[in-house]
């Protein structure tokens, strides 16, 4: 039994599997969209994707615009050009298409064309007062899960740190999850992208906001996401593989958008804001020594978690068993090559202290951690990945 209240938000419609972006023309139908912003990088325009979103929409006589200029980890000002587009033609469908950056981008866009004022009125939590145009976000990536959450990421340059609208209106009116569009990303983007969906996952099947609704999301995106990230990142074609990454990310997504994140992320952001590290290099970095500092937090939950990976460890004591899965999860990532500390990255020992402040004020994570975490423990924990 769990005392906790059950509350489980989701996009209105998630269309997910193979072949399910042919969906896309008849659901912007349903939406009474004539003409879309299609919001998205020059990486995605380069794959050929953009041709495979538009024939669905050509066949029920929708018109695009596109807007190319998302960058990663976008700041404040790339959202703002992208409102700027938004604002200057009278669309009635705004698709993000790409990783987390186009889809958080194609969010923010969407509420600022129905709230006033400018996009740093709405960094926090709940202060968005007016639903958005309606907005179909579709993921290339298999990672952020951006595509089911409430949040919607930008980087604010002067305080160097990651913030986030949070809102209901930042969850689609349709999410389509088509693992077919995952094909084109290479090996390290799969890999940074994929860490970052089992990061998701591991973070919410532990935070202090879980509930048995979001453990079975979370459990599962454990599960799909462990079985097959190696295999996605060594052969990209292996269609198994792909599927269960972007099913598993999904689900970690829907797990956020309803427990949350925890200490990893709160972690990660300054290494993106301060040393520019990729959000999910980072988190594969941090999260084994933040496991390691939380199993005694919900030791039960972390044996699991070994489990769920394939250890078979029911023999040990309860205590080893959940010690199993950090060091479950440093193997997975020791495989997939990514830097293993912050020296690897240039970040020196001297930058901990700011990094450790930074990582603290993080409240809005802080506070879903399972096991307290001062600023001397974030200082610590940064020091044994050095
Ligand atoms: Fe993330």
């Amino acid at each position: 039994m769990d005392n906790k209240i059950i509350s489980f938000r989701s996009p209105h419609l998630i269309l997910a599997g193979v072949g399910s972006l042919e969906r896309l023309g008849e659901e912007a139908k349903a939406l009474e969209a004539k003409k879309g912003l299609l919001v998205t990088d020059k990486g995605v325009i380069a794959s050929g994707i953009v041709e495979k979103i538009q024939a669905p929409l050509k066949r029920e006589g929708i018109v695009i615009d596109i807007f190319d200029k998302v960058i990663s980890d976008p700041d404040i000002g790339c959202a703002e050009a992208c409102i700027e587009m938004a604002k200057r033609d009278r669309y009635d469908l705004i698709l993000g298409v790409g990783g987390g950056s186009s889809m958080d981008i194609a969010s923010v866009a969407s509420v600022m064309c129905t709230n006033p004022g400018t996009v740093q009125d709405y960094l926090g939590v709940n202060l968005v007062k007016n639903p958005g145009i309606p907005t179909i976000l579709i993921p290339t990536t298999a990672g952020t899960g951006a595509e089911a959450t409430p949040n919607a990421i930008l980087t604010d340059i002067e305080a160097k740190l990651k913030k986030a609208v949070v809102s209901p209106y930042i969850l689609p009116r349709v999410a389509i999850v088509d693992p077919l569009l995952t094909f084109s990303m290479p090996p390290t983007v799969t890999s940074s992208s994929g860490i970052d969906a089992l990061t998701h996952a591991i973070e919410c099947y532990t935070s202090n906001n879980a509930t048995i609704l979001t453990d079975l999301f979370a459990r599962e995106a454990i599960i799909l996401i462990g079985r097959s990230l190696r295999t996605a990142v060594a052969n990209g074609n292996n269609l198994p593989a792909r599927y269960d990454m972007s099913i598993g990310s999904l689900y970690a997504g829907i797990a956020i958008a309803n427990a949350g994140v925890t200490a990893v992320h709160a972690l990660a952001y300054p290494l993106g804001g301060q040393f520019n590290v990729a959000h999910g290099i980072a988190n594969g970095l941090l999260i084994p020594y933040v496991m390691e500092f939380n199993v005694l937090g919900d030791i039960p939950k972390f044996a699991q978690i070994a489990e769920f990976l394939g250890e078979k460890a029911e023999q040990l004591p309860l205590l080893e068993q959940a010690y199993r899965a950090p060091k479950t999860v440093k193997a997975i990532y020791r495989d997939l090559k990514i830097p293993q500390s912050l020296t690897e990255l240039k970040i020196p020992r001297e930058a901990i202290p700011e990094m450790a402040k930074a990582a603290a004020s993080v409240t809005r994570l802080m506070a879903n951690n399972p096991r307290e975490m001062t600023v001397e423990d974030i200082e610590r924990i940064y020091e044994k990945a050095l």
